[in-house]
C-alpha cells in the first residue's frame, strides 16, 4: 500500500515510538503523579521528558504550559471556549477545519460572535483583511497554519504581530504543520498553540497538546484527579494539573516524545526538504495531465505537503476508492471536515482528492500516485 493521507495521520511512525510505547506498557505502565512507587515515578518522568522535548521544538520556555490533550480538536476546544466570555468578539479565517469553525460556531449561541475573513480561492489570506477585522472587544485572534485541504501556508508571523500589537490573544492551529515547519511560540507572538501529536509529530492517535501562555487565564474543561493538592475540592489553579485531570495516556505521550525526538534528531529543515521535494514532483507530475485539475499554490515552497485535486468532474470519493481499490494508494476524498476551506477554493460540491505527503514517503511512491492518475483520468 502506498500511503498518502499522512495530513490525517501520519503512517508509519518511527521504529522507536513502536519500542519505546511497548516498553512503556510493559515496564512502567504505572499511574504517573498518583502514587509514590517506582514505577509511577519512572512513569511521570517519561511525561516530562515528552513535555521537554516539546518545549525544545516550539521554543517554550516553561515545560508546565504544556498541557496534554487527545488531538488538536480538543487543543482548540480548551483554547477556544476556556478562553471566550460572553460579549467577545472573535477574529478568524475562511480556510479553518470545523475544529475550529464549530466551536466559534456553537458559542454564537453564547453571545460570542465571529468575523471568518475571506481567503482569495489559493486560500491565500490578506493582512490588511485581518486588521481590518478587529474590533475593541476582539478577544481572540484563531488561525490555521496551513490549510488541511490545499496546504497553503499562512502568515502566523505577521499575525502574531499585529495581535501582539493590538494586545489581542494569538492562537495558531499547527495541524498540519507541527513536526514539519518552524514554529517559535516567542519569535511568533504565539499565546496558545494546538498541536496534534500524531500528524508531523509521527506519535500515536490519541495524543495532541496544547500550550497556554502564562499570561493567560484559560477556564479548563474538566475537573477531578490530578494527584496533586488532594486535600482541595476546587481544581488546583496551576498548569499542567489546571487542565489534566484523569489517568493520562501514558504510554501514547512516550510514543509522542519519541516522534519528537526522531524529528529533532533528524533536523526538521531536512524533514521539510523532503517533503518539499516529494510535493513539488507531485505538482509537476499532475500538471502534466489533462483533465486533472490542482487546487491551491501549487508552489512547494509555500504550502504544506498537501495536493488536492480533481480529476475532470470525477466523483472526488469515487477516485479516492478507485485509487485505493485498483492501485493500492490511500487518499482521502471529499471535504476533509474543512467546508469553509472548500467554498473558499470553489469545490464546496465535489470535494477533492487530496494526496498528503510524510516524511517515509518515497520517490517511487510519488511516481506511482502520478501513473495511476495518468491512466485514470485517460479512462475518463
Ligand atoms: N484533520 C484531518 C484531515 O485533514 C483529520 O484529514
Amino acid at each position: 500500500m502506498i500511503y498518502l493521507d499522512n495530513a490525517a495521520t501520519s503512517f508509519p511512525k518511527p521504529e522507536q515510538v513502536y519500542v519505546e510505547m511497548d516498553k512503556c506498557m510493559r515496564n512502567y505502565g504505572a499511574n504517573p503523579g498518583r502514587s509514590g512507587h517506582k514505577i509511577a515515578i519512572e512513569a511521570g518522568r517519561a511525561i516530562y521528558k515528552t513535555r521537554e522535548l516539546l518545549c525544545r521544538l516550539f521554543n517554550i520556555e516553561n515545560p508546565m504550559q504544556i498541557v496534554f490533550t487527545a488531538n488538536a480538536t480538543e487543543s482548540l476546544n480548551l483554547g477556544i471556549k476556556g478562553l471566550l466570555k460572553e460579549g467577545d468578539h472573535v477574529v478568524t479565517t475562511s480556510m479553518e477545519h470545523n475544529s475550529v469553525a464549530r466551536p466559534l460556531t456553537t458559542l454564537e449561541t453564547k453571545g460570542i460572535s465571529t468575523t471568518f475573513v475571506g481567503c482569495d480561492e489559493k486560500g491565500r489570506l490578506r493582512l490588511k483583511d485581518i486588521e481590518t477585522a478587529i474590533k475593541k472587544d476582539t478577544a481572540l485572534i484563531v488561525m490555521t497554519h496551513a490549510s488541511n485541504v490545499v496546504g497553503t501556508l499562512m502568515p502566523i508571523g505577521e499575525v502574531g504581530a499585529i495581535a501582539k500589537k493590538k494586545g489581542i490573544p494569538f492562537m495558531v492551529d499547527a495541524a498540519q504543520t507541527a513536526g514539519v515547519f518552524d514554529i517559535d511560540v516567542q519569535e511568533m507572538d504565539i499565546d496558545l498553540l494546538a498541536f496534534p501529536g500524531h500528524k508531523g509529530l509521527m506519535g500515536p492517535q490519541g495524543t495532541g497538546g496544547l500550550y497556554i501562555s502564562q499570561e493567560l487565564d484559560v477556564i479548563q474543561m474538566k475537573e477531578g484527579g490530578t494527584g496533586s493538592s488532594s486535600e482541595n475540592l476546587l481544581q488546583p489553579a496551576i498548569a499542567p494539573d489546571r487542565y489534566e485531570s484523569g489517568t493520562p495516556n501514558t504510554a501514547g505521550i512516550v510514543g509522542l516524545g519519541e516522534g519528537v525526538r526522531f524529528i529533532l534528531d533528524r533536523g526538521i529543515a531536512n524533514i521539510r526538504k523532503h517533503e518539499e521535494e516529494l510535493t513539488d514532483m507531485l505538482l509537476q507530475g499532475f500538471k502534466e495531465i489533462p483533465g486533472v485539475k490542482i487546487y491551491g499554490l501549487a508552489q512547494p515552497k509555500l504550502q504544506a505537503a498537501v495536493v488536492s485535486i480533481n480529476i475532470g468532474q470525477g466523483d472526488s470519493g469515487e477516485m479516492s476508492y478507485v485509487l485505493d481499490k485498483l492501485y493500492g494508494i490511500a487518499t482521502r476524498a471529499g471535504l476533509h471536515c474543512a467546508p469553509l476551506a472548500h467554498k473558499t477554493i470553489g469545490t464546496f460540491e465535489q470535494g477533492t482528492i487530496r494526496f498528503s505527503i510524510g516524511y517515509f514517503n518515497t520517490h517511487q511512491d510519488i511516481e506511482a500516485a502520478i501513473q495511476a492518475v495518468r491512466q485514470i483520468a485517460a479512462e475518463m
